[in-house]
């Protein structure tokens, strides 16, 4: 059978679909697992990052996030991030959707409110306003929040980053693996930093709940994965000819 991705042969703009989350809470791993997914239903599909996504994007990146980075102010911290998400919209996000394509990205101005916001203390209001000036409000047609406890997601990460350092043998990949294990400036952060985070999230979630579905992310990966492609088929009906992206997910439901 000849499978076509249903929405793009109803709409001319394509779909955007943003994760979000603590540090730690597997969002890169279920956007990978969903752009799967829905490139087997026959869609095209765009999956992207922030800070990041662009040649520009990647090196505000690394400034951002390298824990060598000193005395960055909050203001500055956050004019930054949006740097990246304007040039990340103009070159990558407004074409594909343009195009009919899905774009998955891996956070956007929902983490800036979360982390600069309430992180930082520098208020929802103002990001809100830099995003209306800076991404024309561009909002996403979905935003999947990964809910965890905010300790547990750090710890993850944490472990995620020391074992990257550990199993290197040769110097040049101890260095290079060394380099992605501490270029998280966030990570550093206190507890109640990343409570204040959690905190906005919730925030945005209640204030939002037509856009941003939470997900409890405590389960394995693939139990995960199944609540992320419900969601997205419920909310934004993409369903693929007679079989929806769920019932390939999971056979045992029709
Ligand atoms: P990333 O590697 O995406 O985090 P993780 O995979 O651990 O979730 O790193 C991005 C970091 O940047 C993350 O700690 C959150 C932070 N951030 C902000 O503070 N504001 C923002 O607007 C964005 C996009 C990210």
């Amino acid at each position: 059978m000849h499978l076509r991705c249903y929405h793009s042969t109803v709409s001319r703009r394509g779909k955007f679909i943003t994760f979000e989350g603590l540090d730690g809470t597997g969002k890169s791993t279920q956007l990978r697992k969903l752009a799967a997914a829905l490139r087997e239903a026959g869609c095209k599909v765009v999956e992207t990052r922030e800070p990041g996504g662009t040649a520009t994007g990647e090196k505000i990146r690394r400034v951002l996030l390298d824990s060598k980075t000193e005395g960055l102010s909050s203001l500055a911290e956050m004019a930054l991030m949006f740097a990246s998400r304007a040039q990340h919209i103009a070159e990558v996000i407004q074409p594909a959707l343009d195009r009919g394509h899905i774009v998955l990205c891996d956070r956007f101005t929902d983490s800036t409110e979360a982390y600069q916001g309430y992180g930082r203390h520098l208020g929802s209001e103002n990001v809100l306003k830099l995003h209306h000036i800076l991404c024309g409000g561009l909002q996403p047609d979905l935003t999947v929040l990964l809910d965890f406890d905010p300790a547990m997601s750090l710890n993850r990460a944490r472990r995620r980053n020391q074992s990257a350092v550990h199993p290197a043998k040769s110097d040049t990949k101890k260095k290079l693996l060394q380099l992605s294990s501490d270029e998280n400036r966030f990570e550093r952060q206190n507890r109640s930093f990343f409570a204040r985070v959690h905190q906005g999230y919730r925030a945005i979630a209640d204030r939002e709940p037509q856009r941003v579905v939470a997900i409890d992310a405590r389960g394995t990966p693939a139990q995960t994965h199944r609540r992320v492609a419900h969601a997205v088929e419920e909310r934004l009906k993409l369903s693929v000819g007679r079989q929806s992206i769920l019932s390939m997910v999971n056979p045992s439901r029709k």
